[in-house]
């Protein structure tokens, strides 16, 4: 999907490198922090931490895509329950988990669950937050009838509805999601920007979770504090449910 957009990327780059400690690719001269050299001759952008891979002529992704005899192909979908985890490694937060809390999906939170005291011991530990995706849409592994289904709020960020409650906001998008075995949570809606990971706010009441945001064009300039990340796909066998419903 992004692959005209990093090939102009990658130029870009090229012209401003002239600012940075350069190193040598081939021909060319790249700045290590921003770009990756493959054989000594093609360079890649790093996009969210992640030094994009090589595959005849195109930058690619590993949380969407993969080289297998030099096609770039899309990964399988995700057929099994997974949790998410932030992966950049250059966050404090890489490898903390996605966290379901006050209906979002926060970073390194604590999830939020709720068991009816009629259900009591039938119901799942409730402390990981584990989700489902199939056909471009995703929910929450849960128990609870009717479900929780994942949308984009109008803010773009990561929302569930309430357990019992089909209620979505209007200006909300529920469908263009990926979810790639072996790769990431993907957000296909709005020309592949990626997530990003908000701080949280000093002055806020919200604790020390990172808030989740599907960046786009519109949305771009307000969210230059919050740093690309990728979402990391874990998964778990099939039927696992995380808990009897999030709260
Ligand atoms: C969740 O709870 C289960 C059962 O109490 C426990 O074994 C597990 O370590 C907990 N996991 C996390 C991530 O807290
Ligand atoms: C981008 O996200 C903002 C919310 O942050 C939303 O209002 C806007 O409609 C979105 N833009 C596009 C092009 O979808």
């Amino acid at each position: 999907m992004a692959r005209l957009g990093l090939a102009a990327a990658v130029l870009i780059g090229l012209a401003q490198g002239a600012l940075g400690d350069l190193q040598t690719c081939g021909q060319a001269q790249y700045d290590p922090t921003q770009y990756v050299c493959w054989d000594n001759q093609f360079l890649c952008p790093i996009t969210a931490g992640e030094p994009l891979s090589y595959c005849a002529g195109a930058c690619y992704s590993k949380f969407m895509y993969t080289c297998s005899n030099n096609v770039l192909t899309l990964l399988p979908p995700a057929t099994t329950p997974f949790t998410l985890t932030v992966d950049n490694p250059t966050l404090s937060i890489h490898g903390k988990p996605v966290t379901a809390s006050g209906l979002h999906w926060l970073l390194d939170g604590q999830t939020s669950s709720y068991c009816p005291s009629e259900v009591g011991s039938e119901c799942p530990p409730g402390n990981t937050t584990v989700i489902v995706a199939s056909g471009g849409s995703a929910a929450m592994s849960v128990m609870v009838p009717g479900g929780q289904q994942v949308y984009l709020d109008p803010y773009w960020g990561v929302a569930y509805t309430q357990a019992h409650s089909a209620t979505i906001p209007p200006g909300s998008t529920t469908t263009g999601f990926g979810a790639y075995e072996g790769g990431g949570f993907v957000n296909l809606n709005g020309n592949g920007w990626g997530w990003v990971a908000c701080p949280p706010r000093a002055s806020g009441g919200g604790g020390t979770a990172w808030t989740l945001v599907a960046k786009n064009a519109t949305n771009a300039g307000i969210l230059n504090d919050c740093p690309a990340i990728n979402l990391k796909i874990n998964a778990l066998p099939s039927g696992t449910v995380g808990a009897w419903q999030y709260t």
